[in-house]
């Protein structure tokens, strides 16, 4: 643990001791899968970050604005000393608008990616000298104990991009439980959820004119052949993802675009010409849709914002 004036560091130490197991049962499976959570090494932290500003890619730029313009209203509903728990944080980018209206005591911003985390929470730190910062690398698709050290007298998680679209339905009902238990009775939750839409907007959004999308989807092979000394070769592969509007979900793949053979981790893995390893799902709601998953979970809605084309929404959640 690396410690300094208001600063801390905590290793949970995910992924690394089931990563083999996980992803060979994933790849050996009749439907080839991979858990999302693998695209987030250190470059797949950072081609995110490039998604993230891409002119087709909405849900970023149209939930931060709904931050910026609503923040002040969010801050209404906290007084006190409060910890603010990002899930997921990446770059800590999002937070700034509220850690400006709402100055809580301590900050944790959770994420998978250590490297990325540190050097986003000191960047933040640099800039935000008042404020008790305490990183933690774990990983939120599990459940988390948080260290003692952490304030929780009154907190709030804040789970933001629509990150909880990337488990399915009964996946996202159980983060929200486990979501509901770590904060506890005087918790609470600010969370973006991507709204269903237009078909093409959607397949756009995750089909970008620039490949990052296509980049960010290939890196999680460039991931596995260094954590699992394997040997895919990336353009033996092409990036897919389309809107299946029955399950309302984005659904990325990578296609084989051959018949071929890869090696991970001292297993074999058969792939037919266009045979392919479904690498995500990206599911939207209806703002109702979503309420009643949260209120199923334990949570009871305070606010619900959303923008003038009804792309997105940000839901303010209080423990029922
Ligand atoms: C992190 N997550 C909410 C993104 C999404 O839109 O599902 C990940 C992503 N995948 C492709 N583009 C962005």
């Amino acid at each position: 643990m690396l410690q300094l004036s208001n600063y801390q560091f905590f290793d949970l130490a995910p992924v690394l001791r089931t990563m083999r197991e996980e992803v060979l049962e994933g790849l050996l499976a009749p439907q080839k899968t991979l858990s999302p959570k693998y695209f987030y090494d250190e470059r797949g932290s950072r081609l995110f970050d490039e998604i993230t500003h891409l002119p087709e890619y909405y849900p970023t730029r149209t939930e931060t604005a709904l931050f910026e313009t609503h923040s002040a209203e969010i801050a209404q509903h906290f007084s006190g000393d409060v910890t603010l728990i990002e899930y997921g944080s990446g770059s800590s980018r999002k937070i700034r608008a509220l850690l400006e209206a709402m100055r809580p005591a301590a900050y944790v911003p959770l994420d998978i990616s250590g490297e990325h985390l540190e050097a986003s929470a000191k960047t933040l730190q640099a800039d935000y000298d008042w404020l008790d910062i305490y990183a933690v690398c774990a990983d939120y698709s599990q459940e988390i104990k948080l260290p003692e050290a952490i304030p929780l007298n009154q907190p709030m998680a804040f789970f933001p991009g629509s990150s909880i679209g990337n488990f399915t339905p009964e996946g996202a009902q159980a983060f929200l439980v486990r979501a509901r238990a770590l904060m506890g009775d005087q918790g609470k939750l600010l969370i973006g959820i991507d709204r269903k839409k237009d078909k093409a907007v959607l397949e756009l959004a995750y089909n970008d004119a620039a490949g990052v999308t296509a980049a960010f989807n290939l890196n999680v092979l460039t991931h596995l052949n260094r954590e699992l000394d394997g040997n895919f070769e990336l353009d033996g592969f092409a990036h897919r993802a389309i809107y299946n509007e029955q399950v309302g979900s984005i659904q990325m793949f990578l296609q084989s675009l051959k018949p071929q053979q890869v090696t991970l981790a001292g297993e074999q893995i058969e792939f037919a010409v266009g045979e392919q390893i479904h690498t995500e799902n990206s599911f939207k709601y209806d703002p109702e849709q979503f309420a009643e998953l949260a209120a199923k979970s334990g949570w009871a809605q305070e606010l619900h914002l959303t923008d003038a084309q009804d792309y997105f929404s940000v839901f303010l959640l209080s423990a029922a």
